[in-house]
């Protein structure tokens, strides 16, 4: 059995989907493992930590070949027809932006597994991309929004006079705003934040933050079973609204992380409210991929509007790639391990189990998951 991890193609993207780590827990699954020449070398995994560990460098057509093929991004069409019939993809392959890709998979046999599709139940929180990836997005916008902010975030008494503490708020408390939360607040921040989920306000508070929401009837039912956020009513939102705007004014830095599964990012910080945050201050709108929390946000730029800087990095996983390319891989493995019976050395899917049922897109020619269809 032999285990493959590709090199991305896309010039965004920074991340492998192997570590060192990862590759040892994969040779003790029984497999061997194939990397692409140079797969590793933007996330700071070099040829030589994985030869060292036991994998073997080849070139790109070798890779496709294996049983199992890892990556970040859907590899190209021409990678897909090259690969054998019945290879198992897995990747964060995303379906949605991807569904070009479906007829390649489908003809040639693949089994797609898309990694952000596992379930978030208890059984599958070691392999839960979407968050060990949110996790270090978050962190990562309030070290842009550092790199980016003219001034310090701690409160410092100096002789020569005292520097105050940055104000920062953070909008959407899911895992990437928490991490945010924590972040800020390490590095001497003062801090607060809101979200349409009443469940967050423990959970901001037990961080040191001050927490501030429209509490309304609707918000008592704002979350759906799942844990995730609903679309707030046109009456919610102007309240909602009206409170960001009497708070933002007096920030340093905003972070936005706001996201509502398969819908546009909520629209919270207007033109209006930009403009009366003070010259120098700092967005970070981290949902800018699922089209912002701030309409002047623009994918992969740092827009300046009334001399208040607007970040929106795209792959911002990808800015801390080799702790993402870490994780990632970790998750990985332990989704390979639902399937690959070690002693045996072989390949056993179950079809029954809740979590492949979740991920698996496209199986032996056909298309699997019905939202696609
Ligand atoms: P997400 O990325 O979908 O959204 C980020 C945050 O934005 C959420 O907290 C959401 O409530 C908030 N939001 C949406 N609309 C908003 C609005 N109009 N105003 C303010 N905030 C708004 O969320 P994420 O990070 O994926 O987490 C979603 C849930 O999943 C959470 O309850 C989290 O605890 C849960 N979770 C469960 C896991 C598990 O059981 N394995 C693992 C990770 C997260």
């Amino acid at each position: 059995m032999q285990i493959s991890i590709i090199k991305e193609i896309s010039s965004r993207e920074q991340r492998v989907a192997a570590s060192p780590e990862s590759v040892k827990l994969l040779l003790r699954l029984g497999a061997d493992v194939l990397i692409e020449k140079g797969a590793g070398d933007l996330s700071g995994f070099v040829d030589e930590f994985f030869q060292s560990v036991g994998a073997k460098i080849v070139n790109r057509t070798e890779c496709l070949k294996a049983n199992i093929c890892l990556c970040v991004q859907m590899p190209s069409k021409e990678d897909i027809d090259k690969m054998n019939d019945n290879t198992i993809l897995v990747g964060i392959l995303n379906p949605y932006e991807n569904k070009n890709s479906f007829s390649d998979l489908i003809n040639n046999k693949i089994t797609a597994c898309c990694m952000e599709l596992i379930p978030r139940i208890s059984r599958a929180q070691s392999m839960d991309v979407l968050s060990s990836q949110a996790n270090l997005s978050g962190y990562r916008s309030v070290i842009d929004a550092a790199e980016q902010f003219g001034k310090a975030f701690p409160m410092m008494m100096t002789a020569a006079g005292r520097v105050n503490p940055a104000k920062v708020m953070v909008l959407g408390v899911g895992v990437a705003g928490l991490q945010a939360i924590a972040t800020a607040k390490r590095l001497g921040a003062v801090v607060s934040a809101t979200d349409v989920r009443i469940a967050t306000k423990e959970q901001v508070e037990s961080l040191g933050a001050k927490f501030i929401m429209v509490e309304d009837e609707e918000s008592q039912n704002a979350e759906t079973s799942g844990g995730y956020a609903k679309e707030m009513s046109e009456e919610y939102k102007k309240k909602q609204s009206q409170l960001i705007a009497e708070t933002i004014s007096k920030q340093d830095i905003v972070i936005c992380t706001a996201l509502i599964p398969g819908k546009p990012a909520p629209v919270l910080v207007s033109e209006e409210m930009i403009n009366t945050m003070a010259p120098g201050s700092i967005v970070v709108d981290l949902a800018v991929e699922a089209g912002g929390n701030c309409p002047l946000s623009k994918l992969g730029e740092i827009v300046i509007h009334n001399s208040v800087k607007i970040i929106g990095h795209a792959n911002v996983p990808g800015r801390v790639a080799k702790d993402a390319s870490a994780l990632y891989a970790k998750n990985i493995v332990n989704f390979l391990s639902l399937f690959i019976k070690k002693d045996e050395k072989k390949i056993d899917i179950d079809w029954n189990d809740e979590i492949i049922n979740a991920v698996v897109l496209t199986h032996n020619g056909v298309l699997k998951l019905e939202e696609f269809k």
